[in-house]
């Protein structure tokens, strides 16, 4: 076994071995969750891709089958790219994917199950018509991918939306289709935005203004909002924004233009890219699974075998109190993998200090905590309107009258490793307070050629609402949400000397004036069956 074997995950979705990259055609079908992923079976690499195949009954426990569709046609020969499933009303399946062509041309493609009744859906057929999409005039062969999950029109055909650009402008076109075979391309978009680049991995669907329980894809109406989302190629990261859908003319228009997709909120604030969702009709929710690549090098990959996971699937609804952004949430059977509960209440943790929670072992761990700072502190302090960044200021080792705090996670003893997830709380002029979710990769690991960035962004508070995070530590990388899911942060990090059970767990205030006292618990997670 190698050496560097400890970094895989204990309740992350990965292949056995060699790389993957995006989550595909996620769907639930005759009693199984499906995973398809864009996966190199040959090196752990991106290269020829094909799509990997997992099936789990409770999204934590997965099953690998063989893989569902390889590069065997001339539309697909240089990859089977990024798809999407849709379930028709008759309960089949279709599938839309891209191929990279022999002459490497993005164009969809058909696929569906050659046996509906196998719940495993183990064998996939491609539509001997394929393609069934070519690039449009106007759009270059290679900003052509990634088709949606279909929904219906007011006229009840299917909808769909591809990702594509022109000069330096993301759009998602829209295509009407009766059958999946062929299909008209509307004249307007669903949506562009100057400066943002290639839209990958488009995705699109409605949230509840009133409920907390997720919909489907065709769902639409005025208790309605809907998301668009868009994976941005130039920066890495999966940008979203709320807004209002013109079911009529194909349109989405974001409620807050300054918030327009790729230039305001995104999914994570860390790693996190081509995600993509799928209706949950068993559980009637949301869900949002996301690649998590590496950010070690690639000789170190190579070393290990593999690269990249999934993140734990998360629940997607709209925020009720704020309506402005929207509230991810790891799904709910993940806590079956808690054990061991250490509960930690009202610790005060005095301003520059660190304490050390003492738990048996902490690389497998969730962690649920409330913060308060002092208000006395608060109130006799002046305010000042020099912004605070997670990004540009100095992580967790720069302090300020108010923060940051938080956890030290993946710890060594002496702290000569650690990845601090924090708040950092900074006071107005006008007496607001602005609160600042951020994780600090600086000392994650003693190794040199890894990456060490600071991440994340501001998080809504409201009034008489506590500060509240919780943390999911899994060796290697580590989930954060702030606000029950406001903000997000996903981490990479490789340690080197908390292998096995040395990694320790602290609880951390580095700001100069205000006490922090916090309530927290600790369950070390069970492995999931992976
Ligand atoms: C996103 C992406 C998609 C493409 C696939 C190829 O990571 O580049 O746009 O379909 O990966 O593997």
């Amino acid at each position: 076994s190698n050496m560097l074997d400890w970094q895989r995950t204990a309740f992350h979705f990965q292949p056995k071995k060699n790389w993957m990259n995006d989550p595909n055609g996620p769907v639930f079908y005759k009693g199984w969750y499906h995973l398809f992923y864009q996966y190199h079976p040959d090196a752990p690499v991106w290269g020829k891709i094909v799509w990997g195949h997992a099936v789990s009954k409770d999204l934590i426990n997965w099953r690998h089958l063989p893989i569902a569709m390889e590069t065997d046609q001339w539309y697909d020969e240089q990859g089977v790219w990024t798809g999407s499933a849709t379930i028709l009303p008759d309960g089949q399946l279709v599938v839309l994917y891209t191929g990279s062509t022999n002459e490497s041309v993005q164009v969809q493609n058909l696929a569906y199950p050659a046996d509906p009744s196998d719940p495993l859906l183990i064998k996939w057929v491609k539509y001997p018509g394929n393609p069934v999409l070519v690039p449009p005039p106007g759009i270059d062969t290679k900003d052509f991918r990634d088709p949606t999950t279909a929904w219906k029109t007011p006229e009840g055909k299917w909808r769909i939306t591809i990702g594509s650009k022109i000069n330096k402008t993301g759009i998602s076109l829209v295509y009407d289709t009766e059958d999946f075979k062929t299909f008209e391309l509307l004249d307007g978009l669903l949506h562009a935005v100057p400066g943002t680049g290639m839209w990958e991995c488009v995705d699109f669907y409605p949230v509840s203004k009133q409920n907390e329980n997720g919909l489907d894809t065709s769902v639409d109406g005025p208790g309605v909002k809907h998301v668009v989302k868009a994976s941005m190629d130039d920066d890495r990261n999966d940008y979203y924004a709320i807004g209002t859908y013109d079911a009529h003319k194909g349109k989405w228009t974001p409620d807050n233009p300054t918030l327009d997709v790729g230039i305001g909120l995104r999914y994570d604030y860390g790693i996190y890219y081509a995600s993509k969702t799928f209706y949950d009709q068993s559980k009637q929710r949301r869900v949002l699974w996301s690649w998590i690549k590496e950010t070690d090098t690639e000789a170190s990959d190579i070393n290990k075998g593999w690269a990249s996971l999934m993140g734990v699937p998360r629940t997607i609804v709209l925020d009720k109190k704020t309506q402005s952004n929207i509230i991810q949430w790891p799904v709910e059977e993940i806590n079956r993998l808690r054990t061991n509960m250490t509960v930690f209440k009202n610790i005060v943790v005095e301003a520059g200090s660190i304490v050390p929670l003492s738990i048996p072992a902490a690389s497998q761990l969730d962690i649920v905590a409330e913060f308060e700072i002092d208000e006395k502190t608060v109130n006799r302090l002046n305010g000042d309107d020099v912004g605070y960044d997670c990004v540009k200021n100095g992580g967790a080792a720069e302090r300020g009258a108010l923060g940051p705090f938080g956890f030290s996670v993946l710890a060594t003893e002496g702290l000569k490793e650690h990845t601090p997830v924090y708040f950092y709380v900074a006071k107005g002029v006008d007496g607001n307070l602005q609160t600042f979710f951020c994780a600090d990769q600086a000392r994650s690991s003693t190794a040199n050629d890894v990456d060490k960035s600071i991440y994340g962004s501001i998080v809504p508070v409201l009034k008489g609402e506590k500060l509240s995070m919780r943390i999911l530590v899994d060796h290697s990388i580590v989930e954060s949400f702030a606000q029950e899911g406001r903000t997000c942060i996903t981490s990479r990090v490789y340690p080197t000397k908390t292998i096995n059970n040395n990694a320790r767990l602290f609880l951390f205030n580095n700001a100069t004036a205000t006490k922090v006292t916090a309530s927290i618990n600790v369950w070390q997670m069970n492995s999931a069956h992976i």
